[in-house]
């Protein structure tokens, strides 16, 4: 049996669904071909950076999701980018040279991503990027550069929609390092659903099916400038006199509110529901049941789309079109609140139909896994 070290690295709350179902069908691969003399076997190591490190915006999403115990935290915390890249880098290079792993496993777009690729590359470690391809054209925002850097450096280029396949392609990447296999943030999505729909949280919260609206903001374009988070604040006065309105806030959202002061006028607002950030099957459930959510957030634009929930992104563009063109997405301009109440309107308006992407459909996982066990023997390295 050929065994394949694979060394999974999260850090921020959005990398923990997308690389559960990676793990969890890398397992069920090993079990399935037990015996099988001549087939592939993973030997799987999970590292979390510790770029999220509360309670609520990680461990919790640990247990919903059946993610293992990290085999090392690295515990590098908050601070600013250039700060947060360093220290993944400097705490992971000597685990990667420890451990050497034949493949390192990164997803999505965060500092942490971007770092832990980063750090394989230099010690001729070969990096999976899963989530690639994806581009906003807006290199203002963090995560566009960590996806160009990522992106550059990966060994293997794992897609989630065709647009990223024909980004990666102009960007001269060599289409056999391509592998367009859907998307696994779905796989999540879909394996807790049925979970999630048990959960009392809208009964806890007063809610009922289709009558309320969810919003999650925490981007910094849009909640770090005193300018953006009026707005913000103005959008959300304005939506919770139309429907009721809860708000999972964000770790970084709290403190811009509580700084600018605005706590005393969000508190005022009758139909705002203020809530520390939940838990996976908790926000699946009060998503999947909402009339409307309103975001800023990336893959909540994918999730809205399969739930047939109608969803406002609060941003000028978006790095995932699919959502909009085969899905329920629609983009307003965060400097406009007019714009913003009016795609609400709209929204709130469009039918609530679940739409689904080509192969968002639960088995991303198992392509991924699928692919990795039968790559072309000689083009990489850790078959040599
Ligand atoms: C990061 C990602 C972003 C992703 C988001 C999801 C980057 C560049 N950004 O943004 O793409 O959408 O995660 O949540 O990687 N904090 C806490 N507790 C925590 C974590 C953070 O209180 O567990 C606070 C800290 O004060 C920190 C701030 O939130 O300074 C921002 O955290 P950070 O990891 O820098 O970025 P996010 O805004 O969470």
């Amino acid at each position: 049996t050929l065994r394949l070290r694979l060394l999974h690295v999260v850090g921020t709350r959005p990398n923990f669904m997308k690389t559960a179902p990676i793990m969890a069908a890398a397992e069920r691969w090993n079990r399935d071909g037990a015996g099988e003399p001549s087939r592939v076997a993973f030997e799987q190591t999970l590292v979390h950076t510790g770029q999220h490190y509360d309670r609520a915006m990680s461990e919790v999403f640990f247990e919903d999701l059946g993610l293992p115990q990290p085999a090392r935290f690295l515990n590098t915390g908050s601070g600013s980018h250039a700060y947060q890249t360093a220290s993944v880098m400097t705490a992971l290079e000597p685990v990667l040279l420890e451990l050497q792993p034949d493949l390192v496993v990164v997803v999505g777009d965060v500092n942490s991503t971007l770092a832990a690729a980063l750090t394989a590359a230099k010690l001729q470690i070969p990096v999976a990027h899963v989530e690639a391809g994806l581009r906003s054209r807006d290199r203002s925002m963090p995560e566009e550069l960590n996806r160009i850097v990522t992106d550059a450096v990966a060994d293997l280029l794992f897609t989630t929609c065709r647009d990223a396949d024909q980004n990666l392609l102009a960007e001269g990447v060599a289409a056999e390092k391509i592998h367009f296999v859907g998307n696994p943030m779905i796989d999540s999505l879909e394996m807790c659903r049925r979970k999630a729909l048990e959960r009392p949280i809208l009964a806890s919260m007063g809610l009922e099916p289709r009558q309320y609206a969810v919003v999650t903001l925490h981007r910094p374009s849009n909640v770090d400038s005193e300018d953006g988070l009026r707005r913000v604040v103005e959008v959300l006065r304005r939506l919770s006199q139309t429907i009721p309105v809860v708000f999972p806030v964000h770790a970084r959202t709290r403190q811009r509110l509580d700084h600018g002061g605005f706590a005393a006028e969000l508190s005022g607002c009758t139909g705002l529901h203020l809530s520390e950030p939940l838990g996976y099957l908790d926000f699946l459930a009060l998503m999947a049941q909402a009339r409307l959510v309103l975001t800023d957030s990336g893959g909540i634009q994918e999730e809205t789309t399969v739930l047939g929930v109608p969803c406002v992104t609060v941003r000028k563009s978006t790095e995932r079109p699919v959502t909009i063109t085969e899905g329920t997405n629609r983009l307003a301009d965060p400097d406009d609140v007019e714009a913003i109440m009016r795609a609400v309107d709209e929204a709130l308006a469009a039918a609530a139909v679940p739409r689904r992407p080509e192969l968002w459909d639960g088995h991303a996982g198992e392509r991924i896994v699928g692919a990795l066990a039968s790559l072309p023997t000689l083009a990489y390295p850790w078959y040599g």
